[in-house]
């Protein structure tokens, strides 16, 4: 596996391979793997000649109150992680080199970006679109492939793929959990001890909800209600952040249930805030 450090020279290598007539998947990430990570490149993996995985932490995409400085990494350990499930090119740029000193192009999504995260994190979606759109130029896909856990994020990179007609296919992958049900993510590592005790009870919620939808509930308010009540005495050491239902295409919140739903959560443990969704 080869590691690029270099924006230019792995756009180069890019043309090269694609002038080649081979194809490219692309894993973005912003490192410190977890089996939610390696699952987006096994299922890349086949997908194209050539796989191309990105590991930034990407400055622009963090408010100034968050974790970009903690955030956590190791390289050495990413690097075999990803060699070993099939990585043949990993691109670890240093955020010197990824954005100019006078950077000034961003680009939005806002109409799927207002609420659930975006209402907390404000500059977010923006940095992420933003980013994505540059790993794209930089590693020239065909396809990429993120994950389901980042609800709100793929449907917003899908949303730009298609309103800029860029020319690469979307890939999902659903979430990876723990036995406990908590969905991995890189920042399950802030947790101590008394709050991994209370986090599984965010992925027990969601599915106490679906069987109230399976049951025949389809008030939204009152789904909502319910599912508060269950996080507010079954994680004590949380303060929930959002509880929504929307369409899982524009994120726009329902009323009622009658067709495809998507409940989306965020839960601020002490130490870390977690996301977590289901389709109902
Ligand atoms: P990061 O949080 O590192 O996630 C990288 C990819 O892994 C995303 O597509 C995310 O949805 C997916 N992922 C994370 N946890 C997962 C899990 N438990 N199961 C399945 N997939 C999971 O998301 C980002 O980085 C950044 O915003 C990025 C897109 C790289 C732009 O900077």
């Amino acid at each position: 596996m080869e590691i690029i450090k270099n924006p230019e020279e792995l756009q180069k290598r890019a043309l090269e391979i694609r002038a080649q007539g081979k194809t490219i998947a692309l894993v973005p990430t912003m490192g410190y793997f977890h089996n939610g990570h390696l699952s987006l490149m096994q299922t890349a993996r086949p997908k194209a000649d050539v796989l191309i995985c990105s590991l930034f932490v990407n400055p622009t995409q963090f408010g100034p109150n968050e974790d970009l400085e903690s955030y956590p990494h190791d390289l050495d350990r990413d690097a075999a992680l990803a060699e070993k499930n099939g990585v043949d090119i990993l691109f670890a740029p240093d955020p010197a080199k990824m954005y100019h000193e006078n950077h000034s192009t961003w680009v939005s999504v806002p109409d799927l970006t207002q609420n659930l995260c975006g209402a907390s994190r404000p500059i977010h979606f923006r940095g992420v679109a933003t980013v994505v759109t540059k790993l794209f130029m930089l590693a020239q896909p065909n396809v990429a492939v993120f994950g389901q856990k980042d609800w709100q994020q793929l449907a917003m990179i899908k949303r730009m793929v298609r309103d800029l007609d860029i020319p690469i296919d979307i890939v999902s992958q659903p979430i990876v959990r723990e036995e406990s049900g908590l969905a991995l993510s890189s920042r399950n590592v802030y947790l101590k001890e008394d709050e991994l005790a209370q986090a599984p009870n965010i992925r027990k919620g969601l599915l106490r909800l679906k069987q109230q939808v399976d049951d025949g509930i389809v008030d939204c308010e009152v789904l909502k209600e319910n599912l508060k009540e269950f996080y507010n005495s079954e994680i004590p050491l949380g303060t929930i952040d959002y509880i929504e239902i929307v369409h899982p295409d524009d994120i726009t919140p329902l009323k009622k249930i009658n067709g495809p739903a998507l409940c989306a959560v965020a839960v601020k443990l002490i130490s870390a805030r977690l996301i977590d969704n289901i389709l109902v």
